[in-house]
């Protein structure tokens, strides 16, 4: 059986040419399908004589086994080489170093202000917000700074043009009217009125770039307002806050008479190490002041019944003061060899 042979290996050679499973599938059609070669022979059988067909038959069972069991081999090797092009592909290079995963921090500014919002909390000051683009109204004329007063020069800033009067605000201040109007509204009978006592940080902007003065720089307000409350509070608020911000108690404070139109009297905060690297250097903190009754008018609140101080700290000069940084840009360029020393 000559022509067997020759199929059979005909269907070998056409499956070791198949590149892949389906070009197999495809040849595998043509000899074992419904109307393939070997089908076709096992159909004619029925028309042979008894003996003729049990040999024919045995031997095209034969042919049709061999080439099934080509049929798998090559399968079997195509299959394999699939999976190794795809291992191939997805090769991992187990000698490269990881990619490790940064750790974040919060930065030097945010900490600072972290710690000293606990410190003021634990002495019973609320933290209280207002806005970075604010109204010409609260940033100057309700802090009793009406439009062409002198003071106004000192607070160059940056206005918002086609708006009307608004400004970004040059310092936390206009925090004390706004809040003096919502203690206000939210304790309608003057006469309960419970004590205001809030710090207010943050964002404040002037026109002004040097290695101590950024165009945008960070501020806190503080503001006390009740029956009695004078100068004296302040004084020991502001020792407190700084014997316990900076640890020790080893600290000179020096009030030295200046002028705030918002404050009267006003005063600069100075204070000195009294040991360490900056020991005996004056360093200024702080405006601060008993709260002008024209505020508290503007705020609402009865000037001959209440009285209040004020404060307004630099934050950033506190930061720098605490971790020993001598350029305040450095808190603002987002260097990160800069930023991770504070992790
Ligand atoms: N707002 C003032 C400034 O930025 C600082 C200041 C002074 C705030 C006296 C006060 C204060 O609350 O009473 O220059």
């Amino acid at each position: 059986m000559d022509q067997l042979e020759k199929l059979v290996s005909q269907a070998i050679a056409d499956f070791e040419a198949a590149r892949d499973a389906n070009s197999l599938e495809q040849a595998k059609a043509q000899y074992l399908g419904k109307s393939g070669s070997l089908s076709e022979l096992l159909k004619g059988l029925g028309k042979m004589e008894p003996e003729a067909r049990r040999e024919a038959g045995a031997a095209i069972n034969r042919a049709k086994a061999a080439v099934e069991q080509a049929l798998e081999a090559r399968r079997d090797a195509l299959r394999q080489a699939a999976l190794e092009a795809q291992l191939a592909a997805e090769a991992l290079d187990v000698t490269l170093p990881g990619r490790g995963r940064g750790h974040g921090g919060l930065h030097p500014v945010t900490r600072t202000l972290e710690r000293i919002e606990q410190l003021f909390a634990s002495i019973g000051f609320a933290v209280a917000d207002g806005p970075e683009i604010e109204s010409d109204w609260y940033n100057f004329t309700a802090l009793n700074t009406p439009e062409n007063h002198p003071a106004r020069s000192m607070h160059d800033t940056f206005y918002l043009q086609d708006a009307d009067k608004v400004l970004l605000r040059t310092h936390t201040s206009p925090v004390q009217v706004r809040y003096m109007h919502q203690h206000v509204e939210r304790y309608k009978d003057l006469a309960t009125m419970p004590e205001i006592r809030i710090i207010a940080p943050g964002r404040v902007y002037r026109v002004d770039y040097d290695a101590t003065h950024s165009p945008m720089f960070h501020q806190i307000e503080g503001l006390w307002v009740g029956e009695r409350v004078s100068f004296v509070d302040l004084k020991g608020v502001v020792a407190e806050f700084l014997r316990r911000f900076f640890e020790t108690d080893e600290l000179q404070l020096r009030f030295r008479p200046s002028f705030f139109p918002f404050t009267e009297p006003s005063a600069e905060i100075d204070f000195a190490f009294m040991s360490g690297p900056n020991k005996g250097k004056w360093l200024e903190i702080a405006g601060c002041g008993v709260v002008h009754p024209n505020v508290l008018r503007h705020g609402g609140i009865d000037p001959e019944r209440y009285t209040g101080f004020a404060f307004g700290m630099g934050l950033d000069r506190l930061t720098m003061l605490r971790y020993g940084v001598d350029d305040l840009r450095l808190f603002f360029e987002n260097d990160l060899r800069f930023l991770s020393q504070f992790r």
